[in-house]
C-alpha cells in the first residue's frame, strides 16, 4: 500500500459493522467460522444473542469461545434455564413431540456446564439495546416481547411490529431462536431481523449456517444482511457420532434438512428447502447524516438470494 493510499483510508471514517449471532448448540467449528467469517467482514464488535448450548453438546467449550469473542450477550431460553438450574429447555414449541427432541438436546448441553458457568449465564439480559449511528437496534432471542417467541417469516406482522417499534423509539431489532432467518423492513425506515442460527442449517437443503450483519455507512445508510458461511460439517458429524449424539441431531447438519421441530413450523417455512429467502436490505434512515446524498425515505435496496430471485417481503 502507497503513502498516499494509505493516508486516504485513514481519513476516510470506517462504516459502523456490528455482527449478530445466535443458536450456537455446542456447534464449535461452525461458530469459529462465523467468528472468523465477522472478523473478515471487518465488524468491529459481536453479539451472541442466546442459545449457545445445545444437541452438539461441548457446552464448556462453545461459552469460552463466546466468552473471548462477544462484547455483547443475550440469553436465550437455553441460557435462562440452566441459570435457573432446570432440566427443560424452555423451548417453547407448540407440538409436544418438538419441545421433547429440543429437551433431549438440552440434556446433551447439560452435562457440560458448571457452577461457574451458571453464575456468568445468569448474569446474561433478556436483551440489549445498541446505539448505532443510524438510530437504537434492540438484540433478542425470540422476539422484543418473549425469549421463547418463534418469529416466522410467513407469520410476520408489519401492523405489530411497526407499533412496538415506534413505541420503543427503535430503529429495529435482531433476533434468532426459530434459527430461519429473514429480514423486512417495517414502516419507512425501520426494520426486523432473524440472523438464523450459527449452530445448524436453516432447512433450506444446504448445508451453510447463518448470521447477520449490520452496517451504517459513513453517509448513514442502515444495511442489515444475512450471512451464509460454510464448515467442515462432515468431520463435525464424525466426531460427534464418535461421542455419541443421536442421529438426528447429525443428520441436518450434514443434509441440510431438519429432523426435529418441523411439526411445530408453519407450512411455508417447512417447506422452505424448496423455496428462497431474501438475504440482504438496505434502509436509508432519517436518525443521523441529514446532509447525506440520496437520503429519501422510501427507497430499499436488496441483492438476490444466492439460490435465485429474492421476493419482495416489504
Ligand atoms: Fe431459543
Amino acid at each position: 500500500m502507497t503513502a498516499q493510499d494509505n493516508g486516504h483510508f485513514l481519513n476516510r471514517p470506517r462504516p459502523w459493522k456490528l455482527a449478530v449471532m445466535g443458536g450456537a448448540y455446542g456447534n464449535v467449528p461452525a461458530l469459529q467460522a462465523c467468528i472468523d467469517d465477522a472478523r473478515h467482514q471487518d465488524c468491529q464488535t459481536m453479539a451472541f444473542i442466546g442459545d449457545a448450548i445445545g444437541c452438539c453438546g461441548h457446552s464448556a467449550e462453545i461459552l469460552a469461545l463466546i466468552n473471548r469473542n462477544f462484547s455483547l450477550l443475550v440469553a436465550g431460553n437455553h441460557e435462562k434455564q440452566v441459570a435457573l438450574n432446570q432440566s427443560t429447555c424452555g423451548c417453547g414449541y407448540e407440538v409436544p413431540e418438538d419441545e421433547q427432541a429440543a429437551c433431549q438436546a438440552f440434556n446433551i448441553a447439560l452435562c457440560g456446564i458448571s457452577d461457574d458457568h451458571r453464575h456468568w449465564l445468569l448474569s446474561w439480559p433478556s436483551e440489549l439495546l445498541v446505539e448505532s449511528p443510524a438510530g437504537r437496534v434492540l438484540l433478542c432471542h425470540g422476539s422484543p416481547e418473549r425469549t421463547n417467541e418463534f418469529l416466522y417469516s410467513s407469520q410476520f406482522s408489519k401492523a405489530r411490529w411497526r407499533r412496538a417499534l415506534e413505541k420503543r423509539q427503535i430503529t429495529g431489532f435482531v433476533c434468532t431462536h426459530s434459527g430461519l432467518p429473514w429480514i423486512y423492513r417495517v414502516g419507512v425506515d425501520r426494520f426486523a431481523a432473524n440472523c438464523g442460527v450459527v449452530g445448524k442449517p436453516d432447512h433450506d437443503g444446504h448445508t451453510d449456517v447463518h448470521y447477520a450483519i449490520l452496517t451504517v455507512s459513513r453517509y448513514g445508510e442502515l444495511n442489515v444482511s444475512i450471512r451464509s458461511v460454510r464448515y467442515d460439517e462432515i468431520l463435525w458429524a464424525e466426531q460427534l457420532r464418535r461421542e455419541g449424539v443421536p442421529d438426528i441431531f447429525i443428520s441436518p447438519l450434514e443434509t441440510g434438512v431438519w429432523t426435529t421441530g418441523l411439526s411445530s413450523l408453519p407450512e411455508s417455512e417447512r417447506l422452505v428447502h424448496l423455496g428462497q429467502r431474501p438475504n440482504e436490505m438496505t434502509i436509508r434512515t432519517r436518525h443521523t447524516f441529514q446532509s447525506a446524498p440520496h437520503a429519501t425515505h422510501d427507497d430499499c435496496g436488496r441483492s438476490q438470494h444466492p439460490h435465485g430471485e429474492s421476493p419482495d417481503p416489504s
